[in-house]
């Protein structure tokens, strides 16, 4: 582990406040890891503005399945950016709508453009990229 500096850090009182209501309400156990949690989270946002690093995005799509060649339309994208696809699941939700799970490992601007294909589709309900991180460079 490198090495630990602490700091001071000067807030507006009602700033304050709402973050320790904020962390109590999270369950953050200090306030310092709660702010570690916020710089990290920062940091990797950082990550994905560079469109070359490489780095990891989970991908959720709700959709009905029964829409009309929406099944093939996705796992045809997913083939064809198989070098970016790590892993997805199928979950049959309820009678009509399932959600497909993508995690996706590349460069930021790939995963983008994949999961922008993927959420434009037509038909698809819900699509959301979750942007995460290989943690390769966070401590
Ligand atoms: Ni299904």
């Amino acid at each position: 582990m490198s090495n630990v500096t602490r700091f001071g850090v000067s807030l507006d009182d009602e700033l304050l406040q709402k973050f320790d209501d904020l962390i109590e309400k999270i369950g953050y156990s200090s306030r310092s890891e709660a702010l570690r949690d916020l710089i990290r989270n920062r940091l990797v946002e950082e990550e994905w503005k560079e469109e070359s690093t490489v780095t990891i995005g989970i991908l959720g799509l709700t959709f009905d399945h029964a829409a009309r060649e929406l099944t093939e339309k996705l796992t045809k994208i997913q083939h064809q950016n198989i070098h970016a696809i790590v892993s997805s699941t199928h979950i049959h939700l309820d009678h009509h709508n399932c959600l497909e799970v993508i995690i996706l490992k590349g460069e930021s601007g790939l995963i983008k453009r994949i999961a922008d294909e993927l959420i434009s589709t037509k038909s698809v309900k819900h699509g959301k990229l979750l942007m995460m991180t290989t943690g390769s460079r966070l401590f």
